[in-house]
């Protein structure tokens, strides 16, 4: 990290020279080649020899998030947050865990990048809006307040967005699940073309949910329409017919917001086939389980809640207030957690539970999966549960063709994971499998040899 502030005087009346050119106005960027680039321009524009590391400090400013700009081009950090002026600014790191770091920003440091933030998301923060919700070029979520709301100073909390998502053979390989659960949740997403389930991942924050969806909906088939709505995009799909949604906070002084549950409701009018929801949190609950009530399958969300019980017991409650007569419609609730293995940080899906009835008051589950920290694996503790059976019902198959279905589908997830496959190698077999299992095989086996 280079040390900025001994320059602070000098980068004061660079900038200003630098100002006049229209080419170094307004730009945002935490791309590091794009940096690179910036900064070659910045010495050409500068006639006088300039040291570098005072060129390099002078470019994070005008081009990137000053001092911050460097913690973005590290792929290990999920995190970077400042809690405050001249105090230092912690990372989160996805090997290491928190790390205090050495570098602090002033209060005018601090000030410039939130308000950078906030022009390039078109937002506003002030003191009578302190709170905002903004977003960087590369799609990383920033979050920051002002002191009215966090006395001890200003706060950003950026949330770094990871460029290739993870995929289902990540999440086998990192053990967040085996491949027995990817391929049963491969079952219950697609649905045998009869009925896929109504999932909601669970867990705390940062625990995984939105990755887990995002991870899954690659089983979506092809043909299908796709409507995702969230507060801040985050899901990333390679469905051709995907249209992604993102709610508007209301501008100062207007009423012009436009909730979750307004873009939900909206949806509905747009004849999707999936509807996928980022963190279901308040009134949108209940339209979204109306929607599953009346037919539109295969929903999926994400839920902050600690177990699938503790899913149920939040749906039930304000702000969501879900009655439980619609509860039901919900097949599959997935629960994850992030916890330290051997001093190293792993996300672990540690329930699938579903609801199978209820008896008085209390909602009965069936634990399909269930991890087991003495042995660090994922149980199978019933695999022919409800959604089984119902698909067995409504398909041609048995539970045992069912089982064999599953069985060959996690034959194959192991091969790709052998294969380290890609994002897009992998949707195109899982897609190509729908139509032609042996296509998909045959392209599979030509990936491997190329691999090999
Ligand atoms: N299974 C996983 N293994 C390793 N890293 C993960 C896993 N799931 C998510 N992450 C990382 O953790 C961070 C938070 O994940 P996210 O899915 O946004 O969590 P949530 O939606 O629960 O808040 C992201 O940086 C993501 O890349
Ligand atoms: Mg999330």
């Amino acid at each position: 990290m280079p040390d900025c502030k001994k320059y602070a005087e000098e980068i004061k009346k660079l900038e200003k020279q630098l100002n006049m050119v229209e080419e170094f106005k307004d730009i945002l960027t935490v791309n590091k080649d794009e940096i690179a680039e910036i900064k070659e321009k910045i010495r050409a524009a500068l006639s006088s020899n300039i040291d570098e590391e005072l060129l390099e400090c002078l470019t994070y400013k005008i081009a990137g998030i000053g001092i911050l700009t460097p913690f973005m081009f590290d792929d290990d950090l999920e995190e970077v947050m400042v809690i405050g002026s001249d105090t230092p600014v912690y990372t989160f790191d996805r090997n290491r865990g928190m790390i205090t770091t050495d570098v602090a920003l002033d209060r005018d440091e601090l000030d410039y990048i939130i308000q950078k933030i906030a022009k390039f998301s078109g937002r506003t923060i002030n003191v009578d809006n302190p709170l905002l919700d903004g977003r960087l070029p590369d799609g990383s979520r920033v979050n920051a307040t002002l002191y009215g709301v966090s006395p001890r100073g200003v706060t950003i909390t950026i949330r770094k967005f990871t460029h290739e998502s993870l995929t289902i053979l990540d999440l086998i390989r990192f053990e967040t699940m085996n491949s027995m659960v990817a391929a049963f949740l491969w079952l219950a997403v697609e649905g045998l073309g009869t009925k896929p389930s109504n999932i909601l991942m669970v867990g705390g924050t940062a625990s995984g949910k939105t990755t887990t969806l995002n991870a899954c909906s690659i089983f979506i088939p092809k043909k299908e329409r796709i409507l995702s709505i969230e507060d801040t995009l985050e899901i990333n799909l390679k469905h051709d017919h995907w249209v992604p949604m993102e709610t508007k906070p209301p501008d100062p002084g207007s009423q012009n917001e436009i909730t979750m549950d307004d873009l939900l409701k909206n949806a509905l009018r747009m004849r999707p086939d999936r509807i996928i929801v980022g963190e279901v949190r308040s009134s949108e609950a209940l339209t979204l389980f109306t929607a599953m009530n009346t037919g539109h399958e295969g929903c999926m969300a994400t839920l902050h809640a600690n177990s699938a019980r503790d899913a149920i017991s939040r749906l039930q409650s304000h702000p969501m207030d879900v009655p439980d007569i619609m509860i039901p419609a919900l097949d599959l609730i997935v629960a994850q957690t992030r916890l330290m293995e051997d001093g190293k940080l792993a996300r672990r899906v540690f329930e699938i539970a579903e609801i199978s009835g209820k008896e008085g008051d209390t909602f009965l589950m069936n634990t399909l999966f269930e991890y087991n920290p003495k042995t660090r694996e994922i149980d199978t503790k019933i695999l022919n549960g409800q959604i089984i059976r119902e698909l067995s019902n409504l398909s041609t198959l048995s539970i045992k063709e069912i089982n064999r279905e599953i069985e060959k589908r996690k034959m194959l997830l192991e091969t790709m994971v052998e294969a380290d496959l890609g994002y897009k190698e992998l949707y195109d077999i899982i897609q190509t499998y729908y139509k032609d299992p042996d296509k998909a095989l045959e392209k599979l086996s030509q990936s491997v040899e190329h691999g090999l």
